[in-house]
């Protein structure tokens, strides 16, 4: 396993791995990883010739008032579970080579990132869309894998792909979960012990969301009044936002037919934690 920290060398390197013919598979992550990016990886190694791991906390994708400066770092062990799974190539830019001061040019999204995530966070799309945009020109992969979890993440970098005519093809991996059902991130590290048994109620309401869905109700107001009231019995919890939306444009969808993404962003005290299930007939 190699590291690369600069722009530069890792571009060099990519076009000799380019000349041997070999499928580049790509992860990028912000560090910190856990059994979600693991998934990642494992995947990326079994489809492609050559796996490049990036770990690089975007300033960008951070409002001023959100958690960049805290945001838990730990390279020492993110390098060794990327050895331990076989990750040919590390990335660990500097966020001046990414965006040195002449920087002027970001990708803007539009519509998939107006809603969700896009509304509570303004900005936050344009800077992954911006980070994932470079990423992809250094890296060149064939194939790009992302979680889940992210769900409103992965529909913009999709629209990316299929607006600016990449030829990299995106991979979305399923959530995976501690134990308790909360949904596997690097921010799960921010919350107290009392908090952290809070945050089950995020996982749990959405199971009776879906529980309600197998039993026959369509009406998206009910099931989201549902999951309220779960939510809410939790001291520490606020809604930020309970939607159902659809699968591909993340409009709101008041009745459901064949398929809906519930997905929701909930702040534990002062962790905001974000999670969604897809409600699909016959599923
Ligand atoms: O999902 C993340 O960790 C980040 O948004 C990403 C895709 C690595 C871009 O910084």
């Amino acid at each position: 396993m190699k590291v690369y920290k600069s722009v530069r060398s890792l571009t060099k390197k990519v076009f000799e791995i380019k000349k041997c013919n070999k499928a580049i598979g790509f992860v990028p992550t912000m560090g910190f990883l856990h059994d979600g990016h693991r998934s990642l990886i494992r995947k990326a190694r079994q489809d492609t010739d050559c796996v490049i791991v990036s770990i690089f906390v975007n300033p960008v994708q951070f409002g001023p008032k959100e958690d960049f400066k805290k945001y838990p770092r730990g390279l020492k062990k993110d390098l060794e579970i990327c050895k331990k799974e076989g990750v040919d190539i590390v990335f660990t830019p500097e966020p001046k080579d990414m965006y040195p001061e002449s920087y002027a040019t970001y990708i803007n999204v539009e519509r998939v990132t107006d809603m969700l995530c896009g509304e509570s966070r303004p900005g936050h799309f344009r800077g992954v869309a911006t980070v994932v945009t470079k990423f992809f020109n250094i890296t060149m992969p064939d194939i790009a894998y992302f979680g889940q979890k992210d769900a409103q993440q992965a529909i913009v970098i999709k629209k990316i792909a299929e607006d600016l005519n990449m030829s990299v093809k995106i991979k979305v991996m399923p959530i995976v979960r501690e134990k308790d059902g909360l949904a596997m991130s690097s921010r799960n590290i921010y919350l107290s012990k009392e908090g952290r048994i809070q945050a089950q109620s995020i996982y749990t309401s959405l199971k009776i969301a879906k529980e309600l869905f197998n039993k026959g109700e369509l009406d998206s107001r009910k099931i989201i009044n549902r999951i309220k009231q779960a939510i809410n019995k939790q001291p520490e919890a606020r809604i930020d936002y309970i939607k159902v939306v659809d699968t591909k444009d993340l409009k709101d969808v008041k009745k459901i037919s064949n398929e809906a993404l519930v997905a929701m962003a909930v702040w534990i005290g002062e962790t905001r934690l974000i999670d969604n299930i897809v409600l699909k007939t016959g599923s």
